[in-house]
């Protein structure tokens, strides 16, 4: 049997309704939602093959969760979605899913095709849909064609219910009027305690220690990851925003851009001067730093730094939380937040989770509600 081609289990003959699940990625977020599967696996959930970038492990008849991980390291085959995919197929159960809890750019390029041949897909990737709107529609319309779902509640406010709350309110007919909010939760650390006490610097070393950032944080800096999300959620919303609409200020400065990460690391005092100007300059109109994304009516869209009134939702925040602010055509005096920790990999795992689960009732609002 190619193990490109889907077997097509005739209802009558499927003796169960579990669901075949196959984890890409055995890091933070991966890790932890193999112990969220539990020892013997979630009831409706059989795990049938688990990868991180160099191998694999996978058995049609499923893998314990609490010894995948110690034979993919032992007995690991070389990485090769097919070998997955077979596996999967070999298991018959009503649903046949891949979880991707990877950053690969590799992975995100595979959803389209998996979703055209009726898999699943369930990612906290945010690749495959947080770029070009081209790539997002691919993905919209090889789930369309697959008559298959697409997960995504994790890419966006890590375990907050925030594109299941915008799709519900889009698909009962509400309009997005405004959204604003912080979107990072390594961004959100770093200006709730930016208060010229200690140097930006410092700061960002201390992040970067405690895992907030990624390793190298001008990836956070960036803004990048920050506009993905706000894509994500303008799409869902009904805005067909492409990439280049949304105006990015990247908050590392032009001469660290193309450092490597390590005299990135030993020039980082650099940007010290450039945001004690910034926050001086916020504290003499009485005001703080934070880093937001906004999106209006029009699709305009804008991730960047700054200066908001100790009143402002947003300067209440504390940690690592993530706020989204919606204001909509009935929620239009007052609006709709969500609020909490937005990232880590517990929430985020039963993120993942959660949307697996909803495959048995089909209740995932698909991505054909949006543009
Ligand atoms: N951590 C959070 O709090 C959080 C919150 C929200 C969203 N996310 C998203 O969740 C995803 C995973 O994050 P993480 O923190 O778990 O990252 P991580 O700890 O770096 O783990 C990434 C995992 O992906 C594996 N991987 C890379 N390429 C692969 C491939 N081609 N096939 C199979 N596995 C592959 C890696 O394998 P190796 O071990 O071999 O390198 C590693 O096991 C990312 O997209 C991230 O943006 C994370």
């Amino acid at each position: 049997m190619s193990a490109d081609a889907k077997v097509i289990v005739h209802p009558h003959f499927r003796t169960h309704d579990r669901i075949g699940v196959v984890v890409l990625g055995t890091g933070a977020v991966g890790g932890e939602l193999l112990r969220q599967l539990g020892p013997a696996g979630r009831a409706g959930i059989t795990l049938v093959g688990i990868a991180n970038s160099r191998a694999q492990h996978a058995y049609h008849g499923g893998l314990g969760t609490a010894t995948a991980r110690e034979r993919l390291v032992s007995h690991g085959d070389p990485r090769d979605d097919a070998g997955l995919l077979a596996a999967l197929n070999g298991f018959e159960g009503v649903r046949q899913v891949v979880v991707d809890a990877t950053a690969s750019d590799g992975t995100a390029t595979r959803h389209a095709s998996w979703l055209r041949r009726g898999y699943d897909v369930v990612t906290a990737n945010k690749a495959a849909i947080g770029r070009a709107l081209a790539d997002w529609r691919e993905v919209r319309d090889a789930a369309r064609a697959g008559n298959s779902v697409y997960g995504d509640s994790a890419t966006v406010g890590a375990g907050l219910p925030m594109l299941s709350t915008l799709r519900r309110l889009h698909g009962c007919g509400d309009r997005l009027l405004a959204l604003e909010g912080v979107f990072s939760g390594s961004l959100s650390w770093l200006f709730n305690h930016y208060d010229g006490t200690r140097p930006f610097s410092a700061l960002l070393a201390e992040a970067r220690a405690w895992g907030y950032t990624e390793p190298d944080p001008r990836a956070d800096l960036s803004g990048a990851d920050v506009a993905r999300k706000l894509l994500i959620l303008a799409r869902s919303a009904g805005h067909a925003l492409d990439a280049h609409e949304v105006e990015i200020e990247n908050l590392v400065p032009a001469a660290l851009r193309c450092a490597d990460a390590q005299e990135f690391r030993a020039r980082a005092h650099e940007l010290d001067d450039v945001f004690a100007a910034r926050l001086a300059a916020a504290q003499s109109r009485g005001k703080v730093l934070r880093h937001l994304a906004r999106l209006d009516a029009h699709g305009n869209a804008r991730v960047g730094l700054c200066e908001v009134d100790a009143a402002h939702p947003a300067a209440r925040l504390s940690g690592c939380d993530n706020l989204f602010a919606l204001t909509t055509a009935r929620y239009r005096t007052r609006p709709l937040v969500i609020q909490g920790a937005g990232a880590g990999p517990e929430v985020t795992a039963q993120a993942l989770l959660a949307d697996v689960l909803a495959l048995r009732e089909r209740i995932i609002a698909p991505l054909a509600l949006a543009v």
